[in-house]
């Protein structure tokens, strides 16, 4: 299935989204338990990938039913399998509603809305597949900071790669605006801020530029040589402790 989405679905990408899993986990986790909603029904998770944060989602919330969708046809293949009572995987393009499973007591996105052109839009109509007092869930990136100047050159590209396409990296400062046009109230909305180990950060954007540069659109935006410059220092602080990086996320709670 064709979306906008820029970081592609080979092995290489799965691998970038097992390693964001384990980065991820613990933030994702506590927001999970933090703002979850009473029912225990069905809850969805869009954008799922290969499953892991489906499989996040169901060990936190321990629905009846948990299940995964995603545009990508070799990750819902991934993520199936995985196995697991009470989850199931489909291949659906989540902007389309109406969403093949629902009302869902939970529908959850983590790092989703920033590939999304319109996320006022995709939020208004997740918000339907709720059921009453069912809550929906975002988790994206609100912003990341370093002093480090390759991962700053690297963060640069990939806003401006993104940026062309009409989506946004750091898309948390725009979701409260976003969320006021849907149906419900937003029950809860903050940062939360989480250190990163400056190998884990270098090699998820190693492997992340690396797939980029499948697409040739990523040179009208660097040259071949700077970004073979990019490519070899991000490779060299995934073996030294690096500058620090920070990500800070914005976890939003809509509750219908
Ligand atoms: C950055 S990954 C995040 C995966 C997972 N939520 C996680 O945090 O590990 C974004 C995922 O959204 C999927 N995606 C992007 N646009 C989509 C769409 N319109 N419908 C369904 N899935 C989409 C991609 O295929 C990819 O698996």
């Amino acid at each position: 299935m064709q979306t906008d989405y820029s970081f592609g679905d080979s092995s290489r990408a799965a691998l970038r989204l097992a390693l964001l899993a384990r980065v991820f986990e613990a933030p994702s986790r506590a927001f999970l338990e933090e703002a979850a909603p009473p029912g225990r029904d069905l809850a969805l998770d869009l954008g799922c990938g290969p499953g892991f944060t489906t499989r996040l989602v169901a060990d936190v919330l321990g629905c009846r039913r948990t299940v995964g969708l995603d545009s990508s046809e070799a990750y819902i293949a991934l993520a199936k399998r995985g196995g697991g009572t009470g989850l199931a995987f489909a291949v659906h393009d989540v902007t389309r509603v109406p969403l093949p499973a629902g009302p869902a007591d939970l529908v959850y996105a983590r790092l989703l809305v920033s590939h999304l052109a319109d996320p006022a839009g995709a939020i208004q109509a997740w918000s339907g597949a709720l059921r009453q007092g069912g809550r929906l869930l975002l988790d994206e990136v609100e912003w990341i900071r370093s002093e480090g100047d390759t991962f700053g050159r690297y963060l640069g590209l990939l806003e401006g790669l993104l940026g062309a396409r009409g989506q946004c990296l750091t898309i948390g400062p725009r979701l409260d605006g976003a969320a006021a046009d849907a149906a419900g109230r937003v029950v809860s909305s903050a940062v939360r801020i989480h250190e990163v180990d400056s190998r884990d950060a270098a090699t998820l954007f190693s492997l992340n530029l690396a797939e980029l540069r499948q697409n040739r659109e990523v040179e009208t935006h660097l040259a071949a040589a700077a970004l073979d410059d990019l490519a070899a220092e991000l490779d060299g602080l995934r073996r030294v402790d690096g500058p620090e990086i920070t990500w800070g996320l914005r976890q939003l709670a809509l509750e219908v």
